[in-house]
């Protein structure tokens, strides 16, 4: 069957917005790891974390920085090149997260920066069950988009929608906030915090029980 062409693959050149403003960023000095420091915060040290639609590679360069184990899956041509270009040192798969070949186990699925809004239409559960089968039992995602008025290419993705199709997928939806600085819950931005559905009762490293 051939996979679906994805929002981002079908906006074109509408999205080269996108490669241009990251690699401006990268060149000025700024900080373009607002996502990673996040995502460190919620794992362990040397932790296997997989990057969905990692982009022009910021985020997952940022956490192979922070000593995980990251692999990064991105199917758009040109930004693969670019990621590949500004970090030499970082393997990214040229592939859609529904037919990347990958083995499970992940600490950590992120799928930050509008990823989840951008996927081939009707293909959000898909993704979602994909995801799920990828990780560890106590294994979680990460996902930030706009749920309305994001990028001009992209789909409205509501609150209560994601929300429902997160639970049909398996996941069970453990928080969610306004920003990857951990803000209250906005209209404007959405930054959830998923695990399984049938994750095992958890400890931290220093004995104390999470759930
Ligand atoms: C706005 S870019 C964000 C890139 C990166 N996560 C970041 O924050 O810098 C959205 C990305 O989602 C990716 N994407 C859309 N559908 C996808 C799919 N089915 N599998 C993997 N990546 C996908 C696009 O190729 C694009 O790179």
């Amino acid at each position: 069957m051939t996979q679906p062409r994805t929002r981002w693959d079908l906006a074109g050149e509408a999205n080269r917005g996108y490669a241009e403003k990251f690699a401006r960023l990268v060149a000025d000095g700024e900080d373009v790891e607002g996502e990673a420091r996040l995502v460190d915060s919620l794992v362990g040290r040397g932790a296997r974390i997989l990057d969905v639609g990692s982009g022009m590679g910021r985020v997952a360069a940022a956490l192979v920085a922070r000593g995980h184990d990251v692999v990064a899956v991105e199917p758009d041509a040109a930004l693969v090149a670019q990621s590949r270009a500004t970090y030499p040192d970082l393997a990214v798969q040229h592939a859609d997260i529904l037919t990347a070949s990958l083995d499970g186990g992940f600490d950590l699925a992120v799928a930050v920066g509008n990823v989840m809004v951008f996927l081939a239409e009707d293909t959000e559960r898909a993704v979602l069950a994909r995801l799920r089968s990828l990780l560890a039992p106590t294994g979680r995602v990460l996902v930030g988009f706009h749920p309305v008025d994001g990028p001009a290419t992209a789909r409205d993705y509501p609150h209560e929608e994601f929300t429902a199709d997160a639970v049909a997928s398996g996941l069970r939806v453990d928080a969610c906030f306004g920003s990857y600085e951990l803000h209250p819950p906005s209209p404007a931005y959405a930054v959830w915090l998923l695990s399984r559905d049938d994750a095992p009762a958890t400890t931290t490293s220093y004995g104390h029980p999470l759930r």
